[in-house]
């Protein structure tokens, strides 16, 4: 697609990575074949050499799943992307690609729980260490750089608390001290806000959630400059064998031509519910960043186009919280997040599980807490439910 003013975000979303003109089938056609033939004997040794772009097999590239990188690396203003078998691929492919034995992480403690718990317990059997920082200003990882950190890991809106991280000042504080920054923008979206753009080096997804946007497909990516993302393909996909299904691919892009419209729903219905459910008498505290008293609220109304379509809320306790689970007919009962119905979760004894306890209680991941990933019902229907739910 070329263009000569740069498009908005549905604009993108529908025709980025397309080809231009349309001709022929409209929708990319799905493509299963795990190896392609050569034209010529100097197709295929040039393809090996690294001199044509000629399909080779699939693990190293497919037109589906090259198709979606084109079209996430424009939503995200990055050069390129690659796409990983899910988030977990992304995440961990693009943490290896970069460090190696001897290499230090920052990363915040309370995040999505299979993250730290990689840090934790998996990258040190390969020499590379962690701290965690509870405090996620550019103050706090400031304080827990070391002489050989390689990699600022920042997770904002965080889940499932959704503190709010300066991205830009912390790029800068990674910059300083010669470490890469990555942002898992899984819960914001370029729709709310592009990390690259605030100066990060690569930005991680989990495409399993609101880039798929209809709960169908597991995917990730990590998009940024060509050869940082070059080295986490390499990795990621080719190395460890993380590729992307084309059925997946094609699924995820396909969702991701209603990507902005979804995004303006669900985040304008967050922000509603947020304040609504701020009143409620059985609720005792709302994080969402678009609240005055949520203390990451000036920056993200600094840094964010858009609030998260992703709020939690505390009730009294865990029965309290099982109660609301169980009460619950309209918004559903599961884990993940950004489908297009409501997804209610229950951190503690799901997604956050495996942080040990004490973490999860300095976390704020309270026993009471609930994580209401926002699809795009009617804000009255799902408001209805909730409020049904909490025994209002
Ligand atoms: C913020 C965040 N990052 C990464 C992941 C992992 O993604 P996946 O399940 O696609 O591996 C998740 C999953 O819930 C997530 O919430």
């Amino acid at each position: 697609m070329t263009t000569t003013r740069a498009l908005g975000l549905s604009s993108l979303s529908v025709h980025a990575g397309e080809p231009s003109p349309a001709v022929g089938p409209l929708e990319a056609p799905l493509v299963l074949s795990s190896a392609f033939g050569f034209a010529s004997a100097e197709e295929a040794e040039g393809a090996f050499r690294g001199d044509n772009d000629a399909y080779v097999y699939g693990r190293w590239g497919n037109p589906n799943v090259e198709l979606l990188e084109r079209k996430v690396a424009a939503l995200e203003g990055a050069r390129d992307a690659a796409a990983a078998a899910s988030g977990m691929a992304a995440i961990s492919g693009a943490l290896l690609s970069v460090c190696g034995q001897g290499d230090h992480v920052v990363a915040p403690r309370s995040i999505y729980g299979e993250t730290p718990r990689l840090l934790r317990e998996r990258l040190p059997r390969l020499g590379i260490t962690t701290t965690f920082v509870d405090d996620v200003s550019p103050e706090g990882y400031r304080a827990a750089l070391g002489p050989h950190t390689r990699v600022v890991y920042v997770e904002t809106p965080s889940n499932p608390t959704l503190a709010v991280t300066d991205v830009a000042a912390v790029a800068e504080v990674a910059r300083r001290a010669g470490a890469l920054s990555i942002v898992d923008n899984t819960f914001a979206t370029p729709y709310c806000q592009r990390p690259l753009e605030l100066g990060v080096d690569l930005v991680v997804h989990s495409m399993t959630k609101f880039l798929c946007g209809h709960g169908d497909a597991i995917g990730g990516v990590v998009a940024g400059d060509r050869e940082l993302v070059e080295r986490a393909r390499e990795l990621t996909v080719k190395g460890l064998g993380g590729a992307l299904a084309p059925f997946n691919a094609l699924l995820i892009c396909r969702g991701l031509r209603t990507f902005a419209l979804r995004m303006r729903a669900a985040t304008a219905t967050a922000t509603s519910l947020a304040a609504r459910l701020s009143s409620h008498p059985a609720v005792r505290r709302v994080h969402h960043p678009s609240l005055p008293a949520h203390p990451g609220h000036a920056i993200a109304s600094r840094q964010m186009r858009a609030m998260p379509a992703i709020l939690s809320f505390e009730v009294a306790d865990l029965g309290a919280a099982r109660r609301v689970r169980d009460g619950v007919r309209l918004v559903t009962h599961a884990v993940s997040l950004g489908d297009a119905r409501t997804l209610l979760t229950h951190p503690a004894s799901t997604t956050a599980s495996t942080m040990p306890a004490e973490d999860r209680a300095r976390a704020g991941v309270t026993d009471g807490l609930l994580r209401l990933a926002v699809g795009i019902e009617d804000e009255d229907d799902l408001y209805a439910d909730l409020d049904r739910a909490l025994g209002g």
